[in-house]
């Protein structure tokens, strides 16, 4: 088991404004404790409106920002669309890309996803790429098939930034676990991370790339979760929302 993680909150719109600041001021000291304890990274990826301030309040603290989306343009006539450079300027290190629930909900294809990419690389942030299959595909077992198809394009883009050496974050997460409460057994995530974890050796090796496991992780599950060789990480939804939860799942060695 590793000794140090990376722990991704991705609050998605779960709180308000508000509660995102209210969340931190409540949990400040604390957070920066856990984040010192290892020492873990922690990742805080509250929606748009909260980063600006949130960032103030964070600004000298060793707690990072993620943003949960950006656009694949970098300025222009886009009604409704988060700008890399804007989010670069509100102090976010992180950009989740291709979450399940924006491929579903606004039809982000693989090649989206792909400049998205493109783009928080280009501004030297680190995107937090998501790939994961439906309860469908995992039944008929083409897992490692939909998880090529979702990866080439970042393959390919991984070239144009060899001499730069990004930290490039892949977040494997089961569609057919997010938000349900099933984590996926410890050989299937083994299985796809090992096969992540060849490909990105064998096709980038210049990247530092992160392997996450996200999907219903919790306090109750995370000592079955740290025990899997090649995670480096874990991105968290629902249980992010709890202090209380996050601190047993940062705690448990
Ligand atoms: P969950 O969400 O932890 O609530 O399953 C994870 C995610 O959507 O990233």
């Amino acid at each position: 088991m590793k000794t140090s993680h990376l722990y991704i909150a991705n609050w998605k719109m779960s709180f308000s404004l508000n509660e995102a600041l209210s969340f931190v001021s409540k949990n400040y000291e604390a957070l920066l404790a856990l984040a010192k304890h290892a020492p873990n990274q922690i990742i805080l990826c509250p929606s748009t409106e909260a980063l600006y301030p949130l960032s103030q309040v964070l600004k000298d603290s060793n707690i990072n920002l993620g943003a949960q989306d950006c656009s694949e343009h970098t300025r222009g006539a886009f009604t409704g669309q988060n700008s890399i450079v804007s989010l670069q300027q509100m102090g976010c290190s992180h950009v989740i890309i291709g979450h399940s629930e924006r491929r579903t909900h606004n039809n982000e294809t693989n090649d989206i996803i792909t400049h998205k990419a493109d783009k928080v690389l280009d501004h030297n942030m680190t995107p937090i790429f998501c790939v994961g299959e439906t309860a469908e595909e995992y039944i008929n077992g083409t897992t490692l098939e939909i998880l090529n198809n979702q990866l080439q394009g970042l393959f390919d883009l991984a070239q144009k930034y060899q001499y730069h050496k990004p930290t490039i974050c892949i977040a494997y997460e089961p569609v057919w676990a997010i938000g349900t409460g099933k984590v996926s057994s410890n050989d299937h995530i083994e299985l796809v991370l090992s096969w992540i974890h060849e490909k990105t050796h064998k096709l980038a090796p210049f990247v530092k790339w992160k392997l996450i496991y996200g999907g219903s992780v919790s306090s109750e599950n995370i000592s079955t979760c740290k025990a899997i060789p090649l995670v480096d990480g874990f991105l968290m939804g629902r249980t992010s929302l709890s202090f209380q939860e996050l601190e047993k799942i940062v705690h448990y060695t």
